[in-house]
C-alpha cells in the first residue's frame, strides 16, 4: 500500500522516532511504500514532498525535530484546502495517510477523515494534554528538560537568597510544570487548570521565609492564569504576535510578570527564567523514543487492519485505538489526583488547590 505522513504543529522530541517505526514496520511487514508530506499540513495543501524510505529514516531514531518538517498550517482556513489535501494523496496514489501532530493537526485529520480520506492519528505534544491517550510522547523529554534546569536554578538562588520563578510550556494544561515541579521540588507550581491569586503566592513565599528558609523557587506555566483575569502580558502577546491559523496567540512572559510582582509584595529579590523551545528541542529521552516506537507501529498497524479516523493511543501500557473525534474534543488537564500530589510537597497548609475538575 502506498501511504503519506505528514508531521505538524509544534515539533517535539520523538517524532522522528515514529516516522522510523512507521516506515520500517511498513517496509519489512506489508511492503508499503511512502510519501512524506513536508511541513505538516502545508506539504499536502501544496504538494510538498520527499522520498521516504528504509535509507531515508536511517539515523534518525534520536534526533530531535522532525526530518519531515513541520508547519501551524490549517487547510481548512483556505479555500478548497480539504479538497486540496484529498487530490493530493490521490495524486500520489496515497491510499491513507498517517498525521502525527497534536489537537490542531489531529482536528484536520478528523475533517479530512468526514471527507472520505482514510487518515490515522498519532498523538504528539510536549504539553501532555491530548485527550484519549494517557500521554504523549517528548512529554517525558520536556519533563526532564525542566527539572534538569530546575535544579540548577536552586543552586544560584539559594546561593542569592532569591526568589526565581522559572516558566514552562503548557498553554491549557500544567502538565510540564506538575511534573517538572514535584521533580524539582518547587516551592509554588503554577497551572492553568488552578487560577492563582498573586497575594496568596506572595504570602506563601512570605512564610517560608519566615521559617528560616532564604530562597524560593516558583515554576509557572505560560498559560497559568490570575485568578482576577488580568492577563495583561498575554493581551500585549496577541497584539503583538497575533494567531497562528489554528486562532493560537502566542504565549510567554507570565514569568516576568510574576516575578516582578512576587519582588513588589515580598521585598525578596526575584529573577525568571523563560524555557521556551529549549523543551521541545534535542534528543528524546529513551522513554519517548520507546513510546514513539509504540506509536508508530500501532499506526502502521492500524492502516492494515483498516481503523482509519483512529488515534494510536496509550492506554496503561498498551497501544490501542481511539476515534479522533474523541481526542480532539477536548484538551486533558491535570489529573486532580497529580494537582494534589503537588501541593501536597509544599511545606504550607494555607495554599490549597482550588477550581481543579
Ligand atoms: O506545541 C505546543 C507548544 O509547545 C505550547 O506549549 C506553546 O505555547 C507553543 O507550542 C509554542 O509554539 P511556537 O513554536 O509556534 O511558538
Amino acid at each position: 500500500m502506498r501511504i503519506g505522513v505528514l508531521t505538524g504543529g509544534g515539533d517535539c522530541p520523538g517524532l522522528n522516532a515514529v516516522i522510523r517505526a512507521v516506515v520500517r514496520k511498513g517496509t519489512f511487514h506489508y511492503e508499503d511504500g511512502f510519501v512524506g508530506f513536508m511541513e505538516g499540513w502545508r506539504g499536502l495543501l501544496e504538494d510538498k514532498t520527499m522520498e521516504l524510505d528504509l535509507s531515508s529514516v536511517g539515523g534518525i531514531l534520536p534526533r530531535g525535530g522532525t526530518i519531515l518538517r513541520t508547519s501551524r498550517t490549517n487547510p481548512a482556513k483556505y479555500p478548497d484546502g480539504l479538497q486540496r489535501c484529498a487530490g493530493n494523496l490521490r495524486k500520489h496514489g496515497c491510499e491513507a495517510l498517517i498525521a502525527i501532530g497534536g489537537d490542531d493537526t489531529l482536528s484536520v485529520a478528523e475533517k479530512l477523515f468526514a471527507n472520505g480520506v482514510k487518515v490515522i492519528g498519532v498523538p504528539k505534544t510536549i504539553d501532555n494534554d491530548l485527550a484519549g491517550t494517557d500521554f504523549t510522547f517528548g512529554f517525558d523529554t520536556a519533563v526532564n528538560i525542566a527539572t534538569e534546569a530546575i535544579d540548577r536554578v536552586h543552586t544560584t538562588a539559594e546561593a542569592h537568597n532569591r526568589v526565581i520563578v522559572v516558566e514552562v510550556m503548557g498553554r491549557a494544561a500544567g502538565w510540564i510544570a506538575t511534573y517538572s515541579g514535584i521533580a524539582g521540588g518547587a516551592d509554588v507550581i503554577l497551572v492553568p487548570e488552578v487560577p492563582f491569586d498573586i497575594e496568596q503566592v506572595a504570602e506563601l513565599i512570605r512564610q517560608r521565609h519566615a521559617r528560616g528558609r532564604y530562597f524560593s523557587i516558583v515554576v509557572a506555566a505560560e498559560g497559568a492564569k490570575f485568578a482576577d483575569g488580568n492577563e495583561k502580558h498575554a493581551e500585549a502577546s496577541a497584539l503583538q504576535a497575533g494567531r497562528d491559523e489554528f486562532g493560537h496567540i502566542r504565549l510567554g512572559g507570565i514569568g516576568s510578570v510574576l516575578a516582578s510582582e512576587i519582588e513588589k509584595r515580598t521585598g525578596f529579590e526575584t529573577r525568571s527564567v523563560v524555557l521556551g523551545h529549549i523543551q521541545r528541542g534535542g534528543s528524546p529521552t529513551a522513554y519517548d523514543r520507546v513510546l514513539a516506537t509504540r506509536y508508530g507501529l500501532g499506526a502502521i498497524d492500524m492502516v492494515h487492519r483498516g481503523e482509519f479516523g483512529q488515534m494510536a493511543a496509550l492506554h496503561g501500557n498498551r497501544i490501542i485505538s481511539v476515534p479522533l473525534a474523541e481526542a480532539v474534543a477536548t484538551n486533558r488537564t491535570v489529573d486532580r489526583e497529580i494537582l494534589d500530589a503537588a501541593v501536597g510537597i509544599l511545606d504550607t497548609l494555607d495554599y490549597k488547590v482550588t477550581g481543579a475538575s
